[in-house]
């Protein structure tokens, strides 16, 4: 049952269903996938399917209605399309005003709904976008006065609305779930906010959608729907310092990381790396992606990435370490990617 509208799930999907095979069926391809705002995972997603369905479908109706008109108008002779005036009237002034006018007080309707929580008091995330990757901050479950800093993924609790502020340290950026929300510009000091809102628990699929530079591509983060329950045992894991290395090959990791002097741009909570130029790297082993989607998580992908990563994603703020020797490599990349 939506959160709001009271419909029903049943009616919604039907409906939804029959525009989607109608006037979208070359788009009724994309519509699954984890990055897709034909496929919504929440109410505030499904708002804005609507809307589209309705202004897609509308609009369509509508230019079909002008082209057999202007077709008409070619081949009949003049006599036969009287009234010329009241077509002019009625179709070129009374009928924008209307139907304009119905659009707009809807669409007030939606943008209302996108930013309400239905009395609910939301979840607050703080986002910054960054050349080109995500920092994340959950303000007031680090510990005492701390805030919990992440990159490149938020867990979100099932059913509770969520409010994102976002901004931006560099250039401008922009937040889009398409499964969850709508999109929000991310501006260098200044601070926007959005509510995202997921009922179906799942991974999805987040991009930035506003030209940043070169790798403004590369620049994806996944968002994780969690059961309540599951998103609390999430924070109360995230919490946690980094494990303790298990074995030889991680302690020797962990020693070439803090000599190579990776400390000095990431955070590894439990050891003396508190950087803050790049992403924490805490619970880095857990994440979904390295890189801001760039590359799967795998030591050999991070391997991959420390000793290249200017090859990889070239002009990205991180530099490649070509000096390091394939063991410490190796070391560095298991014994961050044991960290979950
Ligand atoms: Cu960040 Cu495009």
């Amino acid at each position: 049952m939506d959160r709001r509208s009271g419909r029903s799930e049943g009616c919604r999907r039907n409906w939804r269903g029959a525009a989607l095979a109608g006037g979208m069926g070359l788009l009724a391809a994309c519509e699954q996938g984890p990055q897709s705002a034909l496929h919504p995972a929440g109410s505030n997603a499904e708002a804005i399917l609507d809307l589209t369905l309705l202004l897609v479908a509308g609009g369509g109706v509508i230019f079909l209605f002008v082209m057999a008109l202007a077709g008409y108008a070619v081949i009949a002779r003049p006599e036969r399309f009287p009234g010329s005036r009241a077509w002019i009237i009625g179709g070129g002034i009374v009928f924008p005003i209307v139907t304009l006018t119905a659009l707009q007080v809807y669409e007030f309707a939606v943008a209302r709904q996108l930013s309400d929580t239905g009395g609910v008091e939301p979840l607050r995330i703080e986002v910054t976008g960054h050349m080109w990757w995500w920092e994340v901050r959950y303000p007031g479950v680090g510990e005492g006065d701390e805030v919990l800093r992440t990159a490149n993924r938020l867990v979100i609790p099932a059913g509770r609305p969520v409010e994102v502020v976002v901004t931006a340290a560099d250039v401008i950026h922009s937040f889009w779930v398409p499964s969850l929300g709508g999109k929000m510009d991310m501006i260098p000091g200044h601070e926007n906010r959005l509510i995202l809102v997921g009922e179906r628990p799942g991974t999805y699929r987040g991009q930035c959608a506003e030209y940043c530079g070169a790798q403004h591509a590369l620049m994806a983060f996944d968002v994780v729907v969690e059961p309540p329950e599951r998103f609390e045992d999430w924070l109360a894991a995230e919490r946690r310092p980094a494990a303790e290395p298990d074995g030889p090959q991680q302690a020797a990791g962990r020693d070439a990381f803090l000599r190579a002097g990776c400390g000095a741009c990431h955070t590894v909570r439990g050891t003396p790396a508190n950087g803050a130029a790049g992403p924490d790297l805490t619970h880095v082993g857990g994440r979904g992606a390295l890189a801001a989607g760039t590359l799967p998580n795998t030591p050999e992908a991070l391997a991959g990435w420390i000793a290249g990563a200017q090859h990889i994603k070239p002009e990205n703020r991180m530099p490649s370490f070509p000096i390091l020797g394939g063991d410490d490599l190796h070391a560095i990349a298991v014994w961050l990617e044991s960290l979950k």
